[in-house]
């Protein structure tokens, strides 16, 4: 019986894709601290694709910003797989950034001077990676790029250039996507299409993703619903419906309303 042990499922660290623990980030200091988050424990695991929501200013972005190495947390500790961010130097940091994490930001972050097709493989092109011309053509055709691709960022719509934005973060599967509001400034259709291929690129190929979003039928697409109030994590909803989630939002704001 004993060697079975030694055979069994792997350590449970490799289930967990990032980590935050006892994890706060302060802004400020007098007149105008604020404790953006407080105290936050969280785990994502590993090819889950988890949604973050809450009320505005309840500290979305900061999380996703401190998780993803892009803000110094004040204490606690923020970790992708093994590596605890808080001790590495600059240099080691965007490393990881580059390597590790992909990062869809709510104003795209897109290069103006490159078209749509070098914004998308930039990263891997910094890194000196080369894309999966497979796997590329099936994001660039999945976000709808596919009449796009020789256009700046100046000559596309909001939409598109979220989309280009999407296909940026995809195409290096990197180890962990964190995705600010993804779909915002999609159209139902466009969104509904890039939720469907965020939600299968976790099925199909184990990406993992967290993503902040207001939209129930946004969260629907997630495994787990973490809901975020005053920096602090006050529930979570494991397979959401969009129906599930209003309710719990609903009951967010008749508490919010009485206190
Ligand atoms: N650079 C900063 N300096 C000072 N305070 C900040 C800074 N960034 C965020 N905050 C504050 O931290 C709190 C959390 O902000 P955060 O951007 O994380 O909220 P959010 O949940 O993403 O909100 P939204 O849904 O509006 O995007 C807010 O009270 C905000 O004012
Ligand atoms: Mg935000």
């Amino acid at each position: 019986m004993s060697h079975a042990a030694a055979f069994s499922a792997p350590a449970p660290t490799t289930a967990v894709a990032a980590r935050a623990t006892d994890l706060s980030k302060v802004y400020g200091q007098g007149e105008t601290r604020v404790v953006a988050l407080d105290n936050v424990s969280v785990e994502f695991g590993r090819a889950r694709f988890t949604a973050i929501m809450g009320p505005s200013g309840s500290g979305k972005s900061t999380l996703m910003h401190c998780m993803a190495g892009l803000d110094s947390i004040s204490s606690g500790s923020a970790r992708i797989g093994d590596t605890e961010l808080n001790g590495l130097n600059d240099k080691h940091l965007t490393r990881l950034r580059r390597d590790k994490i992909g990062f869809i930001f709510q104003a795209f972050n897109l290069l103006p001077t490159l078209t749509a097709l070098e914004n998308i493989t930039l990263p891997m092109d910094i890194a000196g990676r080369k894309p999966d011309r497979a796997w590329l053509d099936k994001v660039i055709q999945t976000v709808g790029l596919s009449g796009r691709l020789k256009h700046r960022p100046g000559q596309l719509s909001g939409g598109q250039q979220q989309r280009v934005a999407v296909a940026r973060a995809l195409a290096s599967q990197p180890e962990i996507i964190f995705a600010d509001e993804p779909t915002g400034n999609l159209d139902s259709r466009s969104g509904a299409e890039v939720l469907g291929f965020l939600r299968e690129s976790v099925q199909a190929m184990g990406q993992t993703i967290v993503m902040v979003t207001h939209d129930p039928v946004a969260a629907a697409h997630a495994d787990r619903v973490v809901f975020l109030a005053d920096g602090r994590i006050v529930e979570e909803l494991y397979e959401p419906t969009a129906d599930a989630v209003l309710d719990r939002m609903r009951l967010f704001d008749a508490k919010n309303r009485t206190s």
